[in-house]
């Protein structure tokens, strides 16, 4: 699309950014609502990365999003950080205010849990525990979803427990940390496992799970989309568990910050998400 001089541009600050699917998706937004807008990658080194998010309001950005590495950078980078950014202790999104002044907000919480309303509907909150593997940045949005849709019970699992430990004590809520080494264990009576570690994805290990304890109604979801079957999915699939996929976080995290910039609701289609995947190569 053509855009003028007066169009309204935003962008994603990566480091690298050259894979980032946010250009993709948000363009075809653009594009199916006729806005006369831009979403640009923008390169920047962590240690520039300060300075290139305040020099946002003087080149006329409405915002931006935020990826690797400087989700967390982004807390200090801003004025007004809102309170679901504090308590993941991370921001991937930044509105420029009519004031010019930068609040830091995340979407990644309402982006899963969006995933999961779409992709299972039927799958309801105090269905029973939540099993949630890893204890990274993506597993804090998770966990943080989980406690606030009203989950009786989040069991958080990771190889080094003093990660999950400090997840647990930063989010609150009813979250109980097992060792990794009773992982298959701590599936019993779940109605909810989300892998939110790098097992599973294209180049990296297998993820090691014994899926026997199961209950057959559970969910599973894995927020790694690369491949977008992961074996996870597919085992899970193999023995009649209703799956998400790990791709839809990223389409519905994308949401709030394209309402907020360019003044449209968004929607996540079918039509879109064939889109988006055209670009995964
Ligand atoms: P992100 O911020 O994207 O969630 P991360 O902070 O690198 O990424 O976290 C990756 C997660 O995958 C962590 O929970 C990590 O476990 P540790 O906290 O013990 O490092 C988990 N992970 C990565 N490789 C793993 C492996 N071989 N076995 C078990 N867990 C692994």
């Amino acid at each position: 699309m053509i855009i003028s001089a007066e169009a309204t541009i935003a962008g994603v600050i990566g480091w690298p950014v050259n894979h980032s699917l946010s250009p993709r998706l948000h363009g075809y937004w653009l594009e199916h609502h006729g806005i006369d807008g831009a979403y640009v990658p923008l390169p920047v080194r962590p240690e520039t990365f300060a300075e290139a998010v305040a020099a946002l309001p003087s080149l006329g950005f409405a915002g931006a999003n935020v990826t690797l590495p400087h989700k967390e950078a982004a807390l200090g980078a801003v004025q007004s950080v809102d309170e679901m950014a504090r308590r993941i202790g991370a921001a991937n999104t930044i509105t420029v205010e009519t004031d010019g002044s930068l609040t830091g907000s995340n979407s990644d919480a309402f982006g899963f849990l969006e995933n999961l309303r779409q992709g299972a509907p039927d799958w309801w909150a105090t269905a029973g525990p939540a099993v949630v593997l890893g204890a990274g940045g993506a597993a804090r949005a998770v966990v943080a979803a989980l406690v606030d849709a009203g989950v009786t019970e989040v069991r958080l699992v990771n190889r080094t427990p003093e990660r999950a430990t400090k997840v647990a004590n930063d989010i609150g809520g009813p979250i109980t940390v097992q060792a990794w080494e009773d992982r298959s264990r701590a599936l019993f009576d779940a109605a909810l496992l989300v892998n939110t570690t790098s097992l599973g994805m294209r180049g990296k290990s297998p993820l090691d799970l014994d899926l026997d304890g199961l209950p057959p109604g559970a969910v599973v979801n894995d927020i790694v989309y690369t491949p977008l079957e992961t074996p996870l999915l597919a085992a899970a699939k193999g023995r009649g568990n209703p799956v998400v996929d790990g791709l839809g976080m990223l389409l519905h995290q994308a949401r709030p910050g394209f309402t907020a910039w360019f003044g449209t609701a968004p929607d996540v289609t079918a039509d879109m998400r064939a889109f988006v995947l055209s670009g995964l190569g």
